[in-house]
């Protein structure tokens, strides 16, 4: 996005949850890459994403990368993103301007349309209006391979201020809006090319086409990266790296450290050891699945610490939120210590970090710098025990992690299953954290789980639990007066947990998960249904 626009553009359809190896040390050695020049764009990374939907490697990398490191990683195409500054304000992040005479294929998005116009003597008008939302694209030149089967009129997502005027001779128009004459422009002589709008969100009606005409048509990448063979070269590569030595990996019970250790288990059979630190703080039925799939299916090393009567000690009699992430931390470090001494000759830790945190945090010396976020699993548990890290995911998305799941054989319900945050149910039981009060939030959760299943509603919501409040209530059972808890439901939407709406949950879905909660949940007398966004409010209560 350009000049002054804030807002993510909606159906931006980032699914992305929770640190470094260079481009060239990563697990897609050999295979067309692209890079994504980060400009500052909310959607860098949806860009990347969709650029991989073709099966071709795309990379994130910073706006200023040398042309001379550019020609090292050899790239198949560029794409320079949007970005929220004015070509015209100061510091705006430039290119290198030799990357433009490289000989590889350019798009330009946006601001990135526009810093390449400029940068090719081109006018670029500061916006005295902005343009944002749907607009007409109209089709000037249907046969460059970059507009290859699109309609001659279709529905485009325009965000905003600048935008180029004055097309040197260089340039020729490919399509226009109605008050965009350069909507999407090519060099008359190289293979650089120019989009006013945002074909990476799916308001672009026929965005996917396009980066995939760029990708394949002009770029000619040859779209051969596969989780299939993704899941082979990691491999190559964990067995490289560990050699003969043993390498411990914790398991959460979630998708990441689960995939992580089917993966390991693939590579490195019994040289892989497995932490699960039951912490009495998990949905239900969840320690069992970890048990059951890495105990019995994948019949790896596993280690179970439970320490749940070490956590409930030490969470008892507070109630302050940060008080209890900061004593959970602390048990969480303490119980895996116990058990890694207990494990001997380990060398390596296995974590499950994906690409947007090895992005977002700025740790790779190539990758834009960090943004300002603040990750909620970046513990210290690897300085603190002295192992080498592996990071097997570190490339990823959480699609293709997901996708990497199903392919290593693990339970859809695993695969798919709802993010859950680190410090688990005691984040969702507010006050005082009891052994009474888990089993209360735990069956309801479970019924709220249940009943979304039930109406075919679990994948569309993309997280949604039960949360118990501090709060009792009148009312009546039978020819008594109750004085009982709360439960309150929370579902919401949302694609990059940044941000998020309320799910609109059908009123049938909401009475039967009330009626059962209230009916089979002892102590609980009354449901309420959360229906605030994010901002303001978070999607956890704490
Ligand atoms: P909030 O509540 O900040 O949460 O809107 C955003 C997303 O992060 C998850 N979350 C956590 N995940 N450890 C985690 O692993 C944590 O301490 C933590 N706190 C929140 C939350 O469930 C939501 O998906």
């Amino acid at each position: 996005m350009s000049s002054s626009v804030s807002p993510a553009p909606p159906g931006s359809g980032l699914d992305p949850l929770a640190p470094a190896l260079s481009p060239s040390g990563d697990g897609a050695a050999g295979e067309d890459r692209v890079l994504v020049f980060d400009f500052g764009s909310q959607t860098a990374q949806l860009i990347a994403r969709r650029v991989r939907e073709q099966n071709v490697f795309c990379e994130i990398v910073r706006p200023d990368l040398p042309a001379d490191r550019v020609r090292e990683l050899n790239p198949r195409g560029l794409i320079l993103s949007g970005g929220p500054a004015s070509v015209y304000a100061e510091g705006a992040p430039q290119p290198d301007p030799e990357i433009f005479d490289l000989g590889v294929p350019v798009l330009g998005i946006c601001y990135g349309m526009q810093v390449l116009a400029r940068a090719m003597g081109c006018e670029v008008k500061p916006g005295a209006d902005r343009e944002f939302g749907r607009t007409t694209l109209r089709v000037a030149a249907p046969s460059d391979p970059l507009l290859d089967g699109l309609p001659s009129e279709s529905t485009v997502w325009m965000s905003h201020g600048d935008q180029v005027e004055g097309l040197s001779e260089a340039f020729a128009p490919l399509a226009t809006t109605g008050t965009c004459p350069a909507a999407a422009v090519k060099h008359r002589d190289r293979p650089v090319y120019g989009l006013q709008f945002h074909p990476e969100v799916t308001h672009t009606e026929h965005g996917g086409r396009l980066l995939a005409n760029f990708v394949t048509g002009v770029c000619g990448c040859r779209g051969t990266w596969e989780i299939g063979r993704l899941i082979d070269q990691e491999i190559a590569g964990v067995r490289e790296t560990v050699g003969d030595a043993r390498v411990i990996c914790g398991l959460s019970g979630g998708v990441d450290s689960s995939v992580v250790a089917a993966l390991l288990y693939q590579a490195i059979g019994d040289q892989l050891s497995c932490i699960f630190v039951d912490n009495g703080l998990l949905r239900e039925g969840e320690a069992e699945q970890v048990r059951t799939e890495f105990g019995d299916h994948f019949k790896t090393d596993l280690h179970v610490c439970d320490a749940r009567s070490q956590f409930l000690n030490a969470l008892a009699g507070v109630s302050d939120p940060q008080q209890k992430r900061k004593i959970i931390g602390r048990e969480f470090i303490d119980a895996f210590k116990r058990e890694a001494v207990s494990i001997p000759n380990a060398r390596f830790l296995a974590q499950g970090t994906l690409y947007p945190d090895v992005i977002e945090s700025g740790a790779n010396p190539d990758g834009p710098a960090a943004t300002i976020k603040s990750h909620h699993n970046v513990g210290g548990l690897p300085e603190e025990l002295g192992f080498e890290l592996i990071e097997p995911l570190r490339n990823l998305f959480k699609d293709e992690v997901r996708a990497m799941g199903v392919e290593l054989g693990l339970p859809e319900d695993l695969v798919w299953r709802h993010p859950f945050p680190g410090p688990g149910l005691a984040v969702r039981c507010l006050g005082e954290v009891t052994a009474e009060k888990l089993v209360t939030l735990r069956a309801a959760d479970a019924i709220v789980i249940d009943e979304l299943r039930k109406a075919g509603l679990y994948r569309d919501v993309r997280q949604a639990f039960a949360v118990l409040l501090p709060v009792q209530s009148v009312g009546v059972m039978g020819d008594g007066r109750t004085y009982e808890d709360t439960i309150c439901v929370r579902a919401v939407k949302t694609d990059d947990y940044m941000t998020a709406d309320w799910y609109p949950l059908p009123h049938e879905v909401l009475g039967r998960i009330a009626t059962r909660v209230i009916n089979s949940v002892r102590g609980v007398n009354r449901v309420v249904y959360d229906v605030s966004s994010k901002p303001p409010a978070t999607i956890e209560w704490e």
